[in-house]
Parts: structure tokens; sequence; C-alpha cells
């Protein structure tokens, strides 16, 4: 139990042939079967009329999922005028009653598992261990939200001490109309997160998805409105960045929930700061350059392992993911040997096989940053180790083979780099705090690992580590709702932490009634 009486969700187990045998085929009859379309969802009705865009499956280039419909500058106006009516009734429905549209909405998600499983495989090209994850992470906070917002908003409010004479309640408030802009590497779990929060904490919502990843939101949104969540309070716009733009820029947005690259949180940012009228929060979760320090008293297998998943588990695509490896000198020819063995047995593969350990990366421009990104290492560094790519494969889909460099300092890397490229570094153990010291100086401060036998370095390296996540002596990827609440700071992000207790105040405002009796 992880508080409340709330579980997390089981999820499925995959080693499990009799699991497995009947999967594979209902998720590929639930989504192949199916003419997809997202497109603008306002107060409940759905508008089709636009060009149709595809969506393609990043494993087969020509295979169309589905298609979107973008929304454009008056479905931008139409959705704000209806959130305030939206607004006007979520906020005003009690607290258990909008707790349980989203315990009721995890349970519709449970029911949906094989299409939501399904659109996360064809149209993110996520791994069905990957998929199976996506999904209870997205139950997970929608139960975990309704548990929170059943302490935090309570109806009579919170009752503070004071003197007699005189009583004081605080109560938390929705905002108003919040948006939330998600992005493609989590395209259920972090959409659900981000909009089960606004709307937990009253707030009228508008979505805006990943341009990548419409469809498995629009299925998404149809199961919010099933919920019960009224159809004004909550709007999907799908679309590229202009759409995102106009929603930030729009006068009556209360709240900003942002997910993606720091570039574009800063942009928001500033957008929200220009703007006259009410000063307009930002909860942005951003970027990281994740390092893993490990010292010569670490166990080489079970660094390997955890490297492993770290830095290639999603193909590389999760912001908490391993980008530097920092080995010390005595240990790293034989660590790096290791990681070179276990490399050449990663399966690339289509991620509706169940036995691919690595799908493809999400999109051709992805996948271009990824083949410079390597060439250049050549200026600065060596590739040590590369998975084997199967013939064929960056023909038929967005491929890239994992591949690990050495390089001389982390200073080399100017920015994130979205896949699944491992960079080592070595160092003596008389540079162990320098190298600390160049892993906070990048500015970044997500997650961090530690792989060590000494209580002291441990202590010391977790103390001195600024970072959101500190991981020791296991992965660094994979934070589970309600147990490893989830986020950075600095470039990484402005807190607070998904799935953590602190969350859902943040989509709030709080008023405090002070009455002489
Ligand atoms: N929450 C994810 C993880 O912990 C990252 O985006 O891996």
């Amino acid at each position: 139990l992880y508080g409340m009486g709330r579980k997390n969700s089981a999820g499925m187990d995959l080693t499990d042939p009799d699991v497995v045998g009947p999967l594979i085929p209902a998720m590929k009859a639930a989504v192949d079967d199916v003419e997809w379309v997202a497109a603008p969802l306002i107060g409940g009705k759905l508008y089709r009329d636009g060009a149709m865009i595809p969506v393609t499956n990043p494993a087969h280039r020509d295979h169309v999922v589905g298609h979107a419909v973008y929304a454009g500058a008056d479905h931008v106006k139409r959705a704000f005028e209806t959130a305030r009516n939206g607004f006007a009734v979520w906020s005003a429905t009690p607290t258990r009653d909008r707790a349980a549209c989203l315990d009721r909405l995890a349970d519709l998600m449970q029911d949906y598992a094989i299409p939501l499983m399904g659109l996360c495989v064809r149209e993110a090209g996520k791994t069905m261990d990957d998929a199976v994850a996506e999904l209870r992470e997205a139950i997970d906070f929608c139960r975990y939200y309704a548990m929170r917002g059943r302490i935090d908003f309570v109806d009579h409010g919170h009752v503070m001490p004071g003197p007699t004479g005189e009583n004081n309640v605080l109560n938390l408030h929705g905002r108003g109309t919040f948006v939330c802009i998600s992005p493609w590497n989590f395209p259920l779990a972090i959409f659900m997160g981000q909009v089960s929060a606004a709307l937990m904490a009253g707030n009228a919502v508008i979505a805006k998805p990943a341009e990548q990843t419409p469809l498995i939101a629009s299925l998404a949104a149809k199961l919010i409105h099933m919920a019960g969540v009224p159809h004004d309070a909550f709007t999907l716009l799908p679309g590229d960045g202009h759409v995102g733009a106009a929603l930030v820029a729009h006068p009556d947005v209360a709240g900003v929930a942002f997910t993606g690259s720091t570039e574009v949180a800063r942009i928001i940012n500033r957008t929200l700061a220009a703007k006259d009228g009410p000063i307009v929060p930002l909860i942005a979760e951003t970027g990281g350059q994740n390092a893993m320090i490990v010292d010569s008293s670490a166990l080489p297998e079970q660094v390997v392992d955890d490297a492993m998943i770290s830095a290639f588990g999603s193909a590389g695509q999760r912001c908490s993911a391993l980008r530097v490896l920092c080995l010390q000198d005595d240990v790293a020819d034989k660590i790096i040997t290791m990681l070179r063995g276990a490399m050449e047995q990663i399966r690339i593969g289509d991620p509706m096989d169940i036995r691919t350990d690595i799908g493809p990366v999400i999109d051709d421009e992805a996948r271009q940053i990824l083949v410079k990104h390597r060439a250049a290492i050549e200026g600065f560094g060596k590739i040590v180790a590369s998975a084997p790519l199967p013939m064929g494969a960056e023909k038929q889909g967005t491929f890239f083979a994992p591949v690990a460099c050495e390089i001389k300092s982390i200073s080399d890397l100017k920015r994130e780099v979205f896949g699944p490229v491992l960079h080592i570094i070595r160092y003596k153990a008389s540079e162990r705090d320098a190298i600390l010291k160049a892993v906070n100086d990048t500015g970044y401060g997500l997650t961090f690992g530690i792989h060590s036998r000494i209580q002291s370095t441990i202590h010391d390296l977790a103390d001195g580590a600024h970072a959101g996540n500190v991981y020791v002596n296991r992965t660094m990827i994979g934070a589970v709702v309600g147990v490893q609440p989830f986020g950075g700071h600095g470039l990484s992000g402005t807190g607070p932490k998904a799935g953590g207790p602190y969350y859902l105040p943040r989509f709030a405002t709080e008023k405090v009634i002070s009455v002489n009796t």
C-alpha cells in the first residue's frame, strides 16, 4: 500500500506466454483496423474539417496509423470561451466528485488497455514493456492525484491554528484555464499526469499533445469525458508548435504545464512574462545531462546492467536517461569491455515484437540529430561500442543503433542528446569531486546515478549532486508515481515533482478566510 489505501497498478506479466500470446494480435486488431482521427475536441464536439495530416508509425515509414486535424485560430478562441464556462461548473464540483472522476478514468484506462497500449507501440514506437509501463504510470497518476486531492482540497478547508475568538480556514481553488502541453516520449502518461492534476485542482483544461502522438491523446480525451469530466472543462487541440504558442499567448491562460525541451520552456516563460494582466505560473519539466558516477568498489555486472537500461531503454528517449557514465579508471576497461559485449546482444526491431529490446526513435528529425551527433563525436572522442542494426532497418523506419563513446570532458557536450547515445568519461579517484562539479556545472539537475559500495562516497555524492532524483546502485529511469516523485531543477525544470505530494497545490490558488467570532 502506498498511502490512503491506494495501490499502484499491477500492469501485465509479459514473461507469461499466456498473457503475451493473445495480447499482440489483440493490440494489432484494436489499432490497425480503426481509422484514427485526432481533431479539435471543444465542448464535446469534434471539429474534423481541415487538412488530414498523416500520423505515421516510426517503425514502418509506410504505415499511416491515423490522421490529425490541427487546431486553427478559431478553435483556440472557441476553446477558451468554452473553458470559461467549463471552469465555472467544474470548480464548483465538490472535491470528492472530481476525485471520483479521476478514479473512474483510471478504471477506464484499464478497460481500454489494449488500444491504449497498441497506440503507444504503433504511434510512438514504444516496446511492449514500455507500453505496459506507460499505461501503468497514466493510471497511477490519476489515482495518486485523486488521493492527494482528497487531502489537499478538503471541502471545508484546512483549519489553521490561531488565537481564540478567530477562525482561520485555508482553502485551495482552481486557477481557471490551464494549458497542458505534453511530449511524445510519454504520450499517455505525461499527458494524463498533467491533465489529471490540473483537473483535480479544479481547473478547466485545454490540452495540446505532441504533434507526433495526437492519436493516443484523442483516445485519452474520449475517456476523460466518459469518466464524467464535463465537456466544457476538458478540450483537446491537436497541432504543432504554432498551436502551443497561440494557447500560451492567450490572455485567459491561468497556468501552463509543459514537458519538453528547455528551449521551448524558456520561450513559454518569456511569452507569459511579456503579457499584460495576471502573473501566470509555468510548471515545466525539461531535459537533463544526467550522469552516473561509478567508483572502483562498484559491482561491474550491476553497473553494466543498470547503465544499459538507463541509457538505451526507450531508445534513450527519456528525460531521465543516462547520458554520461563516469568510470573510475581502475575499472573503466573492464566495464567498457562488458558493455561492448552486452550492446552486441541488443535486439533492435519492430516494437510490436515481444523479443525487441529497442524500437525506433520518434521521427526522421530526431534520427538526423543523432546521426549528426554520432559523426561529430569523432571530433572530440571515439566510439567504443555499438549495437547491431538489422539489415534494412533504417530504410524501413527511424531506427538508430545505440552507441557508446568515450569523451574527455562533460563540457564537450553542449546540449542534451535525446536518444541512445552513451558518453563515457574516465576519472582518477583524486578527480571525483571535480567530476561531480563538472556534472553540476552543466546547469541541468534531473537524475543522477551512483554506483559504489562505500557509504561515505554514496553520501558525499548524493549530497553534492544538483539533481532532483538521485539513484544509488540501481537504474536511474522509471520513477514510480507516489514512490519516487519525479522532476528536476535548474535547466531541467521548475518543479514541483510529478507523482509527489507537492504537485497539486501548484495548480491551485490559496485563499484564507479569517472570521472574528
Ligand atoms: N518519469 C520518467 C522516468 O523516470 C522520465 O521521463 O524515467
